[in-house]
């Protein structure tokens, strides 16, 4: 079986958030059951131009585009998409320096989607290969199956096209002129077609046209069926809901291992974890000037700071959490104003808050191992990543039932499901849940034997990628058999 992956951001290659993550971990995992994979990502600048070999020119159809394909030699199946004009510039994947989008978001992953549909077609000479299955993954990528319908309209033979759905907040909307821009047939134009509140939509193009739908956790799959998740898009979700469905990700085990990893002071497994975890707890302190107290509840957050992430509920809190003694160390970046009261509040508190704002792998290591409890009070939740993290490296995440965290975590209080109880899970997005949450994890915490007792059971757990490979394999089936049947 032979998949075409085509992701915008690819670890670690290129990273703004989770995206990346599972671009690079889903094909090796899939590699692994024996699916023959290509990863179809732009290249902005990384891995060095010297390490890569040039493998083909391809010509972009409507433009006069001529992008090139490049590989790693000891990663053949990555395909670095080279077109600097568009991708190699000082900035993000998607926005400039000043975190504005880039304007030409449009052509620029329009480009990426028709060579995606290039490759597909087989129309690459020089490549000798072509997708069984196309896997596509957010709006970056929702003009695939839309590319590939066109195809199929004027005869063609095409692969079925899965679509992931990893955060349907960000949807690809631009003008409709720029439909006519990229060359499309404006008679598709339509509610049944790209258009979305009148605008032109990647996202609706991609969920409109692809012949399987997925998202990233069970719980999400049902949420954007709802007006209140559904970002506008609820309506067309549910008219396809059987061909939606909800598979969690799993996490690079290997790089997130405390066992081994190399960003940290010492390490420890889920039999010995102390001494090594309080050693990266001190290290940790130390390290952002905080006071090196053992006993102090220390709190870490890593995220985008944005409204989706809860950022305004945790500063609501702050001031309480200081008071009581607790320590908070925070990492990310995002809205510049959630930045600035960060960095406010920690310059008051010097001993007892950290905040860094910025892009750190190490310290995002250093600090899923070092803190007592992960905050991850997020309004949605499509999967989340770092709950995984912290659960895997002992540390207890506090979160609000939604999506993935609702997937992952169960409640330290949850009669129900004694034996997988992991961490603390609040029912309402709102800052006095978080607290009164926070304030029960506290609790816990002065009670050794029982905190030690769930950090057991957050460890024991599997979040590794094999179970999720395994029910994408299913699924490609699944697909493959409906498309080869002539069903839709
Ligand atoms: P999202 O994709 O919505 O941002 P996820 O939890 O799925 O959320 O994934 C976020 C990923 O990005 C995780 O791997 C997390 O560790 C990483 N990350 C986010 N912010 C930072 C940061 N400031 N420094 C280092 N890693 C970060
Ligand atoms: C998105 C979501 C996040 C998810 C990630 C990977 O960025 O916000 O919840 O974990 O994609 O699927």
């Amino acid at each position: 079986l032979r998949t075409l992956f085509v992701f915008s951001e690819m670890a670690p290659y290129s990273k703004t958030g989770g995206l990346a993550d599972v671009g690079g971990a889903l094909p090796v995992a899939l590699g692994q059951l024996g699916v023959d994979t290509r990863v179809l990502v732009p290249y902005y600048g990384c891995p060095a131009m010297g390490e890569m070999d040039w493998r083909c020119t391809v010509s972009v159809p409507y433009t006069d585009e001529t992008a090139e394909l490049w590989s790693l030699t000891e990663r053949p199946q990555i395909l670095f998409l080279r077109y600097p004009p568009y991708y190699e510039r000082d900035g993000g994947p998607y926005q400039n320096a000043q975190g504005e989008d880039w304007p030409d978001n449009d052509r620029r992953f329009a480009l990426l989607n028709r060579v995606a549909v290039e490759i597909a077609q087989g129309r690459v000479s020089g490549l000798d290969w072509r997708p069984d299955i196309v896997h596509a993954n957010d709006w970056q990528t929702g003009l695939i199956p839309y590319l590939l319908d066109l195809e199929a309209r004027i005869g063609a033979a095409r692969p079925p096209v899965l679509f992931t759905i990893h955060n349907l907040a960000y949807q690809g909307r631009f003008p409709p002129r720029a439909m006519a821009s990229l060359h499309l047939p404006a008679a598709d134009f339509h509610w049944l077609g790209t258009e979305h509140y009148g605008a032109f939509s990647f996202m609706k193009a991609g969920l409109a046209f692809s012949d399987q739908i997925t998202t990233v956790s069970p719980t999400y799959a049902a949420e954007i069926q709802t007006s209140a998740f559904g970002m506008g898009l609820d309506g067309l979700l549910r008219s396809r809901s059987e061909r939606l469905s909800g598979i969690l990700n799993g996490i690079d085990t290997i790089h997130w291992n405390p066992g081994a990893d190399p960003y940290l002071a010492a390490h420890y497994s889920p039999q010995h974890r102390l001494p090594g975890k309080a050693l990266c707890k001190s290290q940790l302190q130390s390290s952002l000037g905080l006071y090196p107290e053992p006993g102090v509840f220390l709190l870490g957050m890593i995220s985008r700071l944005v409204e989706q992430k809860g950022t305004d509920m945790v500063l609501d809190i702050l001031p309480d959490l200081l008071r009581r003694g607790m320590q908070v160390v925070v990492l990310g970046s995002g809205d510049k104003s959630f930045e600035r009261q960060l960095l406010e509040m920690a310059a008051a508190h010097p001993a007892q808050m950290a905040t860094r704002i910025a892009f750190d792998e190490g310290l995002s290591h250093r600090i899923e191992a070092g803190v007592d409890a992960f905050l991850m009070p997020s309004r949605f939740e499509p999967c989340g990543l770092n709950q995984m993290y912290s659960l895997r490296y002992g540390t207890i995440p506090i979160v609000h039932r939604t999506g993935g965290l609702a997937d992952t975590v169960t409640d330290a209080d949850d009669f129900r499901h004694p034996l997988q109880r992991n961490g603390f899970v609040f029912d309402s997005p709102q800052s006095d849940a978080l607290h009164h949450a926070v304030l029960r994890a506290e609790a816990l915490f002065r009670q050794p034997a029982l905190w030690s007792h769930l950090q057991d059971q957050a460890m024991a757990g599997d979040y590794s990628w094999q179970h999720s490979a395994r029910a994408y394999l299913q699924l490609y089936y699944e697909v493959l058999v409906r498309h080869s049947g002539g069903g839709h």
